[in-house]
């Protein structure tokens, strides 16, 4: 297991890899690895011969600077923990290695994808963030794939965006939400829960599976909502978004005919969550 600061390093081991014909696989993280995180390695490692993680807690991503700052950091576990699901290499480098002075070139990706949900309660800023340091990862590694956590459906959406404007030459996977036994998404933001808030938090999780035992009897969207709705106010949270929405294009769903994505976010306590289930009205 290698542990690399600069592209220049990077770019210079990948690329032996490559140039003996290995397949290189990306998971790009900020860190705090938890089975989410392992367990795209673990699929990366299965798909690839030369498994890159990157752990780099992004600066542009973040609209609220104390939220940057609590951002979990935990590098030496980070690092054992990836080489455990199998990683090869951690890109690990400091924000000025990708941000030098004078950095003036942000990604954007405009319209309703990065206006709506996470992009209207967090500011445009935040996938502009996103889109440029993925662009980026995906130029300095230049893997053969790229794994992404469902978890994060919006972000996605937003990547695979990127991928096809850039013509950038790499697959993008994506795994599935792992979660705590209870149903809580993991996210490395957990770990900032209080005991109490960590059982609020649990409603995000019932609030997704009332709306799909709504849809499953028969529910329209707007009813499918409203029990997940009844479910965040039962425990007292108050969602900044609780929304069906296209898969694909995350436009809003108005009729339960076909798959939709729930999505929901709240903030519970000091922390604020995300959560989605695709919610199958058949
Ligand atoms: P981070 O939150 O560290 O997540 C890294 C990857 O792990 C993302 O693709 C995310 O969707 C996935 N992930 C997180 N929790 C998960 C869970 N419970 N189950 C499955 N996958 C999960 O997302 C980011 O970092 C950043 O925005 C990044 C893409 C690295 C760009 O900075």
């Amino acid at each position: 297991m290698r542990i690399v600061r600069t592209v220049a390093e990077l770019r210079e081991t990948v690329g032996a890899h490559r140039a003996a014909g290995r397949r290189i696989g990306l998971v790009p993280t900020m860190g705090a690895l938890h089975e989410g995180h392992l367990s795209l390695i673990r699929a990366a490692r299965a798909g690839s011969d030369v498994v890159v993680v990157s752990v780099f807690v992004n600066p542009t991503q973040f609209d609220d600077p104390a939220d940057l700052a609590a951002y979990p950091r935990a590098e030496d576990a980070d690092v054992a923990l990836a080489a455990s699901a199998g990683a090869d290499l951690v890109f690990a480098p400091e924000a000025p290695e990708l941000y030098p002075s004078g950095y003036a070139t942000t990604v954007t990706v405009t319209g309703p994808v990065t206006e709506t949900l996470e992009g209207a309660e967090r500011g445009r800023g935040h996938f502009d963030g996103v889109a440029t340091v993925v662009a980026k990862l995906l130029v300095a590694v230049a893997p053969d794939a790229a794994w992404f956590g469902a978890k994060d459906a919006q972000q996605v959406v937003v990547v695979r965006r990127v991928v096809a404007d850039l013509g950038l030459p790499v697959r993008i996977e994506v795994g599935p939400t792992v979660r705590e036994p209870d149903g809580l998404a993991m996210s490395s933001r957990n770990v900032r829960l209080s005991p109490d808030d960590r059982v609020r938090a649990l409603a995000l999780s019932r609030a997704l599976r009332a709306v799909q035992g709504a849809a499953d009897d028969g529910a329209d969207a707007a009813t499918a909502r409203d029990a997940g709705l009844k479910e965040l106010a039962t425990a007292g949270v108050a969602p900044e978004y609780l929304a069906l929405a296209d898969p694909d294009t995350l436009e809003p769903v108005a009729t339960l005919d076909r798959p939709a994505l729930a999505l929901v976010a709240a903030r519970v306590g000091e922390v604020r969550l995300i959560d989605n289930l695709l919610i199958d009205p058949f």
